[in-house]
């Protein structure tokens, strides 16, 4: 079989070289705008996360049976990644941990070898 990839820098590097540039160009301002608040830090430094399982509200509900909950990527992109930085998931499931990344202003690259969630990631990703 072979893997299917989803990524916005991948296919575009001269782009990627640009945004690459742009971002050491600027790293002290992507380092402030990835800061967590006070609020976050407490919460996301807890020993233990109570974080409720994905639900119909999830565009893959249905459609993939281990999906990711949105809030626990969440806290693991802004607790470990600088805005800018590219965050790599190779068994991209249903698209949320790439979603979620987009969304952080993070660049993703995503590998899924079943083609049956193409459509759900495709979806997320929009
Ligand atoms: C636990 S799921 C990931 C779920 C994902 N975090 C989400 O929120 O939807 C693991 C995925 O890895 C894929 N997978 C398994 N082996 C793989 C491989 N060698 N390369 C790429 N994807 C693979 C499976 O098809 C499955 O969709």
């Amino acid at each position: 079989m072979q893997n299917i990839l989803f990524s916005d820098i991948i296919n575009n590097m001269s782009k990627a070289e640009h945004n690459k540039t742009y971002y050491q160009k600027n790293k002290d301002k992507y380092k402030e705008k990835s800061k967590l608040s006070q609020e976050e830090w407490v919460e996301y430094t807890k020993q233990i996360w109570n974080i409720p399982i994905p639900n119909k509200g999830d565009l893959a509900f249905g459609e993939h049976s281990a999906i990711m909950p949105e809030e626990i990527v969440r806290r693991c992109v802004k607790l470990y990644t600088f805005v800018g930085d590219v965050v790599l998931d190779p068994f991209t499931g249903s698209g949320t941990t790439l979603k979620v990344a987009k969304e952080l202003g993070r660049k993703y690259v995503g590998y899924e070898i079943s083609k049956t969630y193409e459509r759900v990631i495709k979806l997320k990703l929009k």
